[in-house]
């Protein structure tokens, strides 16, 4: 997957070419995460009910799954669901799950078609049965996929991760001398993937809010005003160029140091 791929879906001569067209496909970010809010705020805007934000908001992961697969990206990681989000009322949480499992219904096809692995990171024990067997059935229909790794975060908590990975570590007997950072990435929901390069924020609002607390250690964060149910590959393409105009330093001296010497 290359910029061929990614203008094969833009219109021509958009401002979504030229921003595709300034990516450097040799610097991409592997993984790239996102927290997508404002889906009620989009919803109170328009005098509608809170889940037609949600609805709407379907329309951006497909969009958003599409031109990440297409840029070639390795993983990308959306949180759809998260361990605070079950204090929300019965009947948003339930058309969250109904949107989540059509979404899924109408999605497989293009995801088996676009090689894409899809896996679901969180708390999954706390979901319904019929919910969670076809999350299931989705995973496993979708484990050969080689390409893109595509995790949604739903029951997730970051914090309640580690607790989860350190409980892990105990039940396997480790020994504190055997435990070092990789060996605890490793038993995390997302083991064997990178780590996020690139944390997405929609609507404006500048919190982390319990998402893959460990694994943004080193993340670029990127908030755009813009509500989840408009986010489309335009601000996915400018969060990546922006991105590339960062100096990742990971805390040592800047790779270019002009300024520094000055
Ligand atoms: C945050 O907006 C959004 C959510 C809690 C849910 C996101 C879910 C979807 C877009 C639909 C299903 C997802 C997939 C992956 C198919 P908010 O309700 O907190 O908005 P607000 O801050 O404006 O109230």
């Amino acid at each position: 997957m290359a910029l061929v791929d990614v203008l094969a879906v833009v219109p021509p001569g958009s401002a979504d070419e030229a921003l595709a067209r300034k990516i450097d496909f040799d610097r991409l970010p592997r993984h790239v995460a996102v927290i997508m809010d404002g889906n009620g705020r989009w919803a109170a805007a328009r005098h509608l009910p809170r889940v037609e934000g949600h609805r709407a908001g379907i329309e951006s992961v497909r969009d958003t799954v599409e031109t990440s697969a297409r840029l070639g990206l390795e993983v990308l990681t959306l949180y759809a669901f998260s361990v605070e989000n079950w204090k929300r009322p019965e009947t948003e949480v339930s058309a969250l799950m109904s949107l989540l499992r059509r979404y899924l219904r109408a999605e497989l096809k293009t995801l088996l078609k676009n090689n894409i692995r899809f896996q679901v990171i969180g708390q999954l024990d706390r979901l319904a049965p019929k919910v969670r067997e076809e999350l299931q059935a989705a995973v496993t229909r979708t484990a050969i996929n080689t390409g893109m790794h595509f995790n949604i975060a739903l029951s997730y908590g970051g914090r309640a991760e580690i607790v989860d990975a350190a409980r892990e570590a105990v039940r396997r007997g480790l020994r504190p001398e055997q435990i070092d950072e990789d060996m605890f990435g490793a038993l995390l929901y997302t083991a064997g993937q990178p780590d996020p390069d690139l944390l997405i924020r929609t609507s404006g609002e500048m919190r982390v809010s319990n998402f893959l607390l460990w694994q943004i250690a080193y993340a670029e964060i990127w908030v755009t005003e813009t509500l989840w149910p408009d986010f489309r590959a335009r601000h996915l393409l400018k969060a990546i160029t922006e991105y590339q105009k960062r100096d990742r330093r990971y805390g040592a001296v800047s790779s270019d140091p002009v300024g520094a010497l000055k």
